[in-house]
């Protein structure tokens, strides 16, 4: 009745944002993401039917916050009649601050849940049940290339193209390491009724998925990486022009990127993306991996630099 599994965050390329059923959380376009290997969210699902309560740990703290989402979560994936669950999490890199831990965090909850009731689910199964609790999350089933697309009743996920076919590398800057302000559901549903430029946004992403798919069976890095630039700074512009407006970015998030066009003008193979924080994520060529992390490590304002290659979904490491 206890099972441990961990998953790795995902780094989305042509992004996510915008939902069109609240509800059953379904987004409002299809998005494509890498799998990271060295960030991880390893989770214990333990259920007990003495217990009263669920109840969850991270990091070795309580956390009653959380604790809503991840019942709900369980509640999708065992039935709402299921025991009661200890979860205790833990997670190598920042909690809500632009760096995908929500999309480790549940799609770690989602594999060890269904472990610990002994409940066969096959990846796919437990993508759409990840991305109820969280959109991105549903991509951390899966390893290396991903996609997700938004079909008329639910999403699929597939994995588009192994790490051994085209291992890159991530380098991300870290230019705050507090919780972000506002949460990525909420941001959303703003960016959803207020922003003039969202549904030029949501109509565009059809051409933007194809350029990337195309670019990652072609390993096309220009290609990919004047898309994924385009995408991220698309996706900023929705929420900018949000009222109220939606601003993660910091003066060093700008920084960094003036930093990765100086490298881009050097001939490195770089490019960025930023998600709901204002952290930076630098894509690069794995030979380039020390020249960019030294770049972004003199940029001012970063306090630190997370590097990580292309990995797994995520995976059952204990069963008991
Ligand atoms: O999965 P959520 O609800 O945390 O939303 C993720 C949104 C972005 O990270 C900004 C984009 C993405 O596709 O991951």
């Amino acid at each position: 009745m206890r099972a441990t599994a961990r998953a790795q965050p995902n780094i989305a390329l042509i992004k996510y944002w915008g939902k069109r059923d609240t509800r059953r959380n379904l987004p409002a376009v299809g998005s494509i993401s890498i799998t990271l290997a060295d960030l991880f969210t390893e989770t214990s699902v333990e259920l007990d039917d003495d217990l009263l309560h669920d109840c969850l740990v991270v990091n070795d703290r309580d956390d009653p916050g959380m604790m809503p989402r991840i019942s709900k979560c369980l509640d999708e994936v065992l039935g709402s009649d299921r025991p009661r669950a200890r979860v205790d999490s833990r997670c190598n890199f920042p909690i809500a601050a632009g760096l995908a831990s929500s999309a480790s965090a549940f799609a770690a909850v989602v594999v060890a849940g269904a472990a610990a009731a002994g409940q066969p689910h096959n990846a796919d199964e437990m993508a759409r049940l990840a991305g109820r609790a969280s959109g991105s999350a549903a991509r951390s089933l899966f390893g290396g290339y991903v996609e997700l697309t938004s079909d008329d009743d639910d999403i699929s996920v597939a994995s588009i193209c192994s790490v051994e076919e085209w291992p890159l590398s991530v380098v991300v800057a870290i230019t705050e390491s507090g919780a972000k302000t506002i949460g990525s559901s909420e941001a959303m549903e703003i960016s959803r009724n207020t922003s003039p430029f969202y549904d030029r946004w949501v109509g565009a992403q059809a051409e933007d998925l194809k350029t990337a798919r195309d670019a990652i069976s072609a390993r096309d890095f220009e290609k990919l990486a004047a898309v994924a630039e385009h995408n991220c700074l698309k996706m900023h512009s929705v929420m900018w022009a949000s009222r109220p407006p939606v601003v993660y970015w910091n003066s060093a998030t700008l920084n960094c990127l003036q930093a990765i066009r100086e490298l881009q003008s050097r001939g490195v193979a770089v490019f960025f993306t930023i998600d709901a924080g204002p952290q930076v994520k630098a894509i690069c060529l794995p030979e380039e991996e020390v020249v960019v992390r030294s770049a972004l490590a003199g940029t001012s304002g970063v306090s630190n630099i997370l590097v990580s290659g292309l990995g797994a979904g995520a995976e059952l490491v204990k069963q008991r």
